[in-house]
């Protein structure tokens, strides 16, 4: 019975005999899975999956189409949209028709608030608009802002395309680190970070005709800042427009925040989206998605699948079981293309998934969030949701920040299970039962800004003269103990005094594009003479731990290659090991250099780009750059100058406590410090999943809290009694709620 697909007869008959006969002797069972509506078609190939790699689904409702559903998209065959040109796919998205009264509406008010389905055409085509009807025609820009750095980028790079034009000439792209515009660029998409930070340079924005606050619904900590900011300078450059898109219902609450500014709704093209829900609860959802993706290509019609994942760590390993289990499965089941999108992919890599796929193939997107709103990808049938995604969480308490594994909302459920209706009628498995949708996930999610970190943007709006922060117009004011929080920790870091007014030190902090931590390490790096290593330490974090690489059929080679690296003194000198002995190869080999060690290449060239540009900004505030010359205490104190909040003690069985508010921690497995257990360290970050890890961490002396943050740490505080090294236990287990996968 288990090895049933192996009884198959296939000797010598050729690949396409084989795959005929095979789909013959299968096609006499009828199976009926996905629920009954799917009796008629044939699911020949299901038997392939042993019983224990299936998922069982309830079908529980089903989502119909808003409007009445034009079918041409569905009906165009791969041949016919091939031969449709530019200008004809443009003139075939929903937008288009609206196209005269869209801009008619936008010349009447100097503010309006724009609604629509995803892939109506928002993003790509208003600014295409109001370059067409002459905006900007007296040279001034367009800006469009994307939550996203990924969207900015790719959706810069289709309008390039739309227009006949070279990306970073007339239609360019802005990201942090990143450049992609010139004197010509009119139209400017950018992350909304980066339109925050323009605000410093130009606070009347007088270089833009128009001003588009796009994804507005994502809600991000940025977006948010922006809509307080753009709201205010409306009032007095009556010239600027201001538009503010988004793909949900929140239309109304932006339109009351905009006082009362006129919604412009693009009627929805949606094809309904049949749901279903596990039975049970999937224990281990990255393992549940791999088995949904091959009964889906084993039984399902034509149509392309999208899969929801967290990170790009859950990613590369979901992508590593499909290729596995395909593999193994060989010839027996048609091709199934896999192609990743997340946050750190190269821009070429990127464009992969935008490839039409072949007849006899079938494409899976493996996606973060990012495919919820931002992007949209022609052909999706299937959506498989887990039911995850990566938030920040904050707790004004402690003012500890952390990425968390989190469950997503209903209206994020919901957005996601749309991605399957956008050509033809879809399918969105959910990979969670009826009754957790019901229970367990909250029906909006919260705005960023309320739970997050507000040191970087309390610096930011400062450094605007903006003082009073309580009176702020936020559209959800963050709470009140977070402002607080942020005021001090800005003030114990030093950036502001004791009248909460910006420092010198603060206005430098200021020019960083950076958590107000980095910036103040960086800065440190001058008075203890080694900003040419901090320099490094910090784009080497910016890497956001995708530098070392760990195949699951070659892990114990990578681990012992990892190793070779580290530094007894913990992992940012680690880190430091890694970037200069690659800067020495010479930069032919540097990509073999990087395979043989298990390094990604990818990351280390995005790090040098990275240190360029930091370089640069640290030559503007007049830091020399000098190197320690291996002096790692000098290095360590100016990292702790900038990290000294996160510091912790060793407590009972290999756990720490963080000093300040005696939260458990534990050092990450993958850290170079993971078997010493010394009894002070430094982390760089906390990350959430089945326990509370430090990433990224080194030793430090408690003495150098008091040395270089004397007005937060007491010397009392640190009281040192025990110098004994304690052997390392067991951490405190998982939290509740929906399943995690295994750590
Ligand atoms: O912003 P909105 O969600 O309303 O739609 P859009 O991003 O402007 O997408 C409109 C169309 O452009 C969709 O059919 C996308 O598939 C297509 N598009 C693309 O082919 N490549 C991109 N990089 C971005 C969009
Ligand atoms: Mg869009």
């Amino acid at each position: 019975q288990n090895e049933r697909y192996v009884d198959f007869d296939t000797k010598d008959q050729g690949p396409n005999a084989e795959q005929r006969k095979w789909e013959e002797e299968h096609q006499k069972k009828a199976h009926m899975h996905f629920g009954a509506r799917d009796a008629k078609a044939k699911q020949p190939e299901y038997d392939l999956l042993l019983e224990e790699d299936k998922i069982e689904f309830v079908q529980a409702l089903t989502m119909a189409g808003s409007e009445a559903v034009p079918n041409e998209m569905n009906e165009m065959s791969e041949a016919d949209r091939k031969r449709m040109t530019m200008k004809e796919t443009r003139e075939s998205l929903p937008i288009f028709p609206f196209r005269e009264s869209l801009l008619a509406a936008i010349k009447e008010h100097q503010v309006l608030i724009i609604e629509g389905e995803t892939g109506s055409g928002k993003t790509t085509q208003i600014p295409q608009y109001l370059y067409e009807d002459g905006f900007t025609a007296d040279g001034k820009k367009i800006a469009c802002t994307q939550p996203r750095r990924v969207a900015a980028m790719s959706v810069a790079a289709r309008v390039a395309e739309e227009t006949s034009t070279k990306l970073g000439n007339e239609v360019g792209y802005s990201i942090r680190f990143e450049d992609c515009t010139s004197e010509r660029t009119v139209l400017k998409y950018m992350t909304d970070g980066m339109l925050l930070r323009e605000f410093l340079g130009e606070p009347d924005m007088a270089s833009y005709c128009v001003l588009i606050i796009d994804e507005a619904h994502e809600r991000t900590l940025h977006t948010d800042i922006l809509f307080g900011l753009v709201k205010d300078i409306a009032r007095f450059r009556p010239d600027l427009k201001l538009l503010i898109s988004s793909a949900t219902l929140d239309a109304e609450k932006f339109s009351k925040f905009f006082d009362d500014a006129p919604i412009f709704r693009i009627p929805g093209r949606r094809f309904p989206v049949d749901i279903y829900y596990t039975k049970a609860p999937e224990a281990d959802y990255i393992d549940a998605c791999v088995v949904c993706v091959l009964q889906i290509h084993t039984t399902q019609p034509r149509g392309d699948i999208l899969v929801f994942l967290t990170g790009q760590e859950e990613i590369e390993s979901c992508e590593q079981l499909l290729l596995d289990k395909t593999r193994q499965l060989g010839s027996k089941i048609k091709e199934l293309i896999i192609t990743p999108i997340y946050a750190n992919l190269p821009a070429d890599l990127q464009a992969k998934i935008f490839v039409p796929t072949p007849p006899n193939a079938r494409k899976v997107v493996l996606a973060t969030n990012i495919a919820e709103t931002s992007l949209t990808i022609d052909g999706i049938v299937f959506v498989i949701d887990p039911g995850f995604n990566k938030q920040k969480s904050y707790n004004a308490r402690t003012g500890m920040e952390a990425l968390v594994v989190s469950p997503i909302s209903k209206a994020s459920a919901n957005q996601r299970a749309g991605r399957a209706g956008r050509v033809s009628p879809g399918k969105c498995f959910r990979l969670y039962t009826a009754w957790a949708y019901k229970h367990e996930l909250e029906d909006n999610p919260v705005p960023e800004i309320q739970r997050t970190n507000l040191g970087n943007v309390v610096l930011m709006l400062k450094s605007l003269g903006i003082n009073d922060l309580i009176n702020f117009d936020f559209m959800d004011p963050p709470p009140h103990e977070t402002l607080v929080l942020a005021l001090e920790q800005l003030y114990a870091l030093g950036a502001l005094n004791h009248l909460g007014e910006l420092t010198t030190l603060g206005r430098r902090m200021a020019e960083f594009p950076a958590d107000p931590m980095m910036s103040k390490m960086l800065l440190a790096s001058e008075k203890y003479k080694c900003s040419e290593d901090i320099l490094t330490i910090a784009c080497m974090l910016s890497a956001n731990n995708a530098i070392f690489f760990r195949p699951k059929d070659k892990a114990v080679h990578a681990d012992t290659a990892r190793q070779a690296f580290f530094h007894k003194d913990g992992d940012h000198l680690t880190l430091l090991n890694v970037y200069n002995q690659y800067k020495d190869i010479p930069t032919h080999s540097q990509q073999q250099w990087c395979r043989e060690n298990f390094i990604q290449s990818r990351s280390m060239g995005r790090a040098h780009d990275v240190r360029d540009q930091l370089q640069q900004l640290m030559e503007r505030v007049e830091i020399q750059i000098i190197s320690s010359a291996g002096d790692t205490v000098a290095i360590r104190k100016a990292i702790t100058a900038g990290y000294f909040y996160h510091a912790a003690k060793l407590s009972k069985g290999g756990s720490y406590k963080t000093v300040k508010h005696q939260q458990s921690v534990l050092i990450h497995p993958n850290s170079c410090l993971f078997e010493q257990n010394p009894r002070w360290v430094l982390y760089h970050e906390l990350v959430l999943t089945t326990k509370e890890y430090m990433r990224q961490t080194i030793e430090i002396e408690s003495a150098w809290l008091t040395e270089v943050a004397p007005h937060y740490y007491k010397a009392k505080e640190l009281d040192d009694n025990s110098g004994k090294k304690m052997p390392k236990g067991v951490g405190k287990p998982g939290g509740p709620g929906l399943a995690r996968p295994g750590e």
